[in-house]
């Protein structure tokens, strides 16, 4: 367990690493869905493939946090922050359960396009609540460790 009288530089990067992975992933689904043209079974299959493999990366993402690690270690530095913590940790099931969503809707009608539409939207909502998601936790550890973590500005 790291010393709580100076930052873990193995925890705070693997915060990092593990956000940017994140962020790249969000990223790569919106140009999916943002590419133009009819929903054919290639678009189809290249949008849910990167959908699918945002969903394996975050249900893997959230369960690493609940087990302890930065935002643990962040409470056990400055305990007020628990309460932060427990309302972060608290919108792991609405966050995944959002993103079976656009999924499953997804999957239901994949060449209507009304689907499609309803996806970018229901994406776009998903991923505003995922970066302030992210944003939250950054701003907790940074209280934690008191370090300028720089990212999501
Ligand atoms: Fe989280
Ligand atoms: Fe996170």
């Amino acid at each position: 367990m790291a010393s709580i009288d100076r930052a873990d530089p193995v925890i705070l990067s693997h915060v990092l690493a593990e956000h940017r992975d994140l962020f790249h992933l969000l990223l790569s689904v919106r140009t999916a869905l943002a590419a133009g043209g009819p929903p054919t079974v290639e678009r189809q299959t290249d949008v849910l493939a990167s959908m699918h493999a945002l969903r394996d990366h975050l249900r893997d993402h959230f369960a690493q946090e609940e087990l302890g690690g930065f935002l643990e270690e962040s409470v056990t530095r400055i305990p007020r922050l628990s309460a932060a913590v427990q309302a972060i940790l608290g919108q792991h099931p609405s966050l995944l359960s959002d993103l079976d969503h656009v999924i499953d809707h997804l999957e239901a009608a994949p060449t209507d396009p009304g689907a499609w539409e309803r996806a970018q939207h229901d994406f776009e909502a998903f991923s505003v609540r995922m970066t302030a998601h992210e944003r939250s936790e950054n701003a907790v550890v940074q209280a934690g460790y008191n370090e300028d973590l720089g990212l999501m500005e």
